[in-house]
């Protein structure tokens, strides 16, 4: 990194042009986070592309506590899902920002409470069933790749409560082409000159045959004389919107009236699926990757679940995974007006970003932070600011206990069939791609039966 300047009393941080700035933030943040942390003392500042895009990354527990708490209507994070808007619509949560977006998690909450989240796990264990029953029974795979099947699987099943399998199959290579576009994919969505030509045109053929299934979905849980019976999420959101739309005025936040609309349902269930698919396959390849090279570790959660009941140690297990490997390496959050972080003032326009990755390796927090040790959660809640995989605040995850619970039942299946060895040191470098870090080579491993 270059050297220090300080500009506007802001934190400190390197000179280098914004775009190389930027190229590096976005491709290797596990990397740049600590050495410029290193380098600068935290907090420090980035300059990114397009000019005049400032970062101050924090990760003190302090300054992230300040971030989360604060106003959402001064803290906004929509702006930085911008790219996205082609891919997921107008109205979802991921890029709305203010009443907007309390409104849609308001009606979007009844289907992630915690009985809720319970009431998939069967659906869950059903489709994991199904999915492992088409590994290999032993030798080599690439975990990531797999589990990217399986997640999606859950999402199409589980999420949108598809059971035809004629239309599942139609639909599966189109949605997993589709949630895989690149950052270059988004932009020239977003360019009308570009829109015209290939890949770009696939694109957008893909996105209206999405748009149509998820049409399809919602129209045939709107009229389905079983919805009472289904246990999946779709169903949960009509029942829960048909419901609000009729529910007692007084209980209702401005404009929830009407429940979500099927357009904003559309773009909601686009959200979900770019959010929870990806992002729920890399944590647990993470997990297989770390238990494949910790074979105690691997035998003391055989034992666990073999005695049955809580499954409190292979909790700890997903837990330090997303603490030492986080699928997403920073949250952020545009100053819509000035704002004390951490007893600093900081101006409008400037964004603020909680860097997880520095705030899971704070060794006063996790002494030997390198090490893979799941005991550091056994027994402790993790405390909102120094475990926070899933972001903070009125934007933490909505999906964070249906990922906790999918990795709970995956790990336990995939434990109970195999034993799983390293391949080589078994170590992998983070690489980053559309805001997440995946194992390097997809997770090599081995597979043993058991
Ligand atoms: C291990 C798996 C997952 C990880 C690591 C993860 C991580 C995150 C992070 C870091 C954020 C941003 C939070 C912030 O800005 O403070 C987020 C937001 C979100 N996630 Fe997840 N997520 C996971 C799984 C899921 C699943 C399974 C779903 C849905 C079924 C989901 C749906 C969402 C949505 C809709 C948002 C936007 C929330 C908002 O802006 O209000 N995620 N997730």
């Amino acid at each position: 990194m270059d050297s220090v300047t300080t500009d506007n009393g802001l934190p400190p941080g390197p000179r280098l042009p914004t775009l190389v700035q930027a190229l590096l933030t976005l491709s290797a943040p596990a990397a740049v986070f600590p050495a410029a942390a290193r380098r600068y003392g935290v907090p420090f500042r980035l300059d990114l592309m397009p000019k005049g895009r400032r970062i101050v990354a924090v990760a003190d527990p302090a300054d992230i506590k300040d971030v989360f708490a604060g106003s959402p209507s001064v803290f906004h994070a929509g702006k930085g899902n911008e790219l996205l808007r082609p891919l997921l619509g107008e109205d979802s949560l991921l890029l709305q920002d203010g009443d907007a977006h309390a409104r849609a998690r308001r009606l979007l909450a009844p289907a992630f409470g915690r009985r809720e989240i319970s009431g998939y796990r069967s659906l869950v264990e059903e489709v994991t069933a199904q999915q492992l029953s088409r590994w290999p029974r032993s030798g080599r795979i690439r975990a990531h790749v797999l589990l990217n099947e399986l997640t999606l699987e859950v999402i199409l099943r589980v999420v949108f409560g598809v059971t035809d399998s004629e239309r599942l199959d139609q639909m599966r290579p189109v949605v997993a082409r589709t949630v895989d576009a690149g950052p270059v994919m988004m932009i020239g969505l977003a360019i009308p000159a570009l829109r015209r030509l290939w890949p770009w045109t696939r694109e957008i053929r893909d996105l209206a045959s999405i748009h149509e299934f998820l049409d399809e979905q919602i129209a045939a849980a709107r009229r389905d004389p079983a919805l009472a019976e289904r246990k999946d999420l779709l169903a949960l959101l009509v029942r829960a919107s048909a419901d609000d739309a009729q529910g007692p005025d007084d209980e209702k936040g401005p404009d929830d009236t009407q429940g979500l609309s099927d357009a904003e349902l559309r773009d909601q269930l686009m959200t979900l699926l770019a959010a929870g698919h990806e992002t729920t396959a890399t944590a647990m390849a993470w997990s297989m990757l770390e238990l494949a090279r910790h074979p105690r570790i691997q035998d003391r959660c055989v034992d666990e679940i073999t005695r049955g009941g809580e499954t409190d140690y292979l909790d700890a297990v997903l837990k330090e995974a997303l603490r030492l490997h986080p699928v997403v390496p920073m949250v952020m959050r545009e100053l819509q007006e000035p704002a004390t972080v951490g007893g600093r003032t900081y101006p409008r326009g400037l964004t603020i970003s909680p860097s997880i990755v520095l705030a899971h390796r704070a060794p006063a927090a996790y002494p030997a932070p390198k090490d893979f040790d799941p005991e550091r959660f056994l027994g402790d809640i993790p405390t909102p600011t120094t475990w926070l995989p899933f972001g903070g605040g009125a934007r933490r995850c909505i999906g964070a206990s249906f990922a906790m619970m999918e990795g709970e039942v995956i790990l336990r299946q995939v434990l109970e069939r195999y034993r799983l060895a390293p391949v080589g040191s078994g170590r992998e470098w983070p690489r980053s791609r559309n805001v997440t870090l995946y194992p390097w080579r997809r997770a090599r491993l081995e597979l043993r039966p058991r």
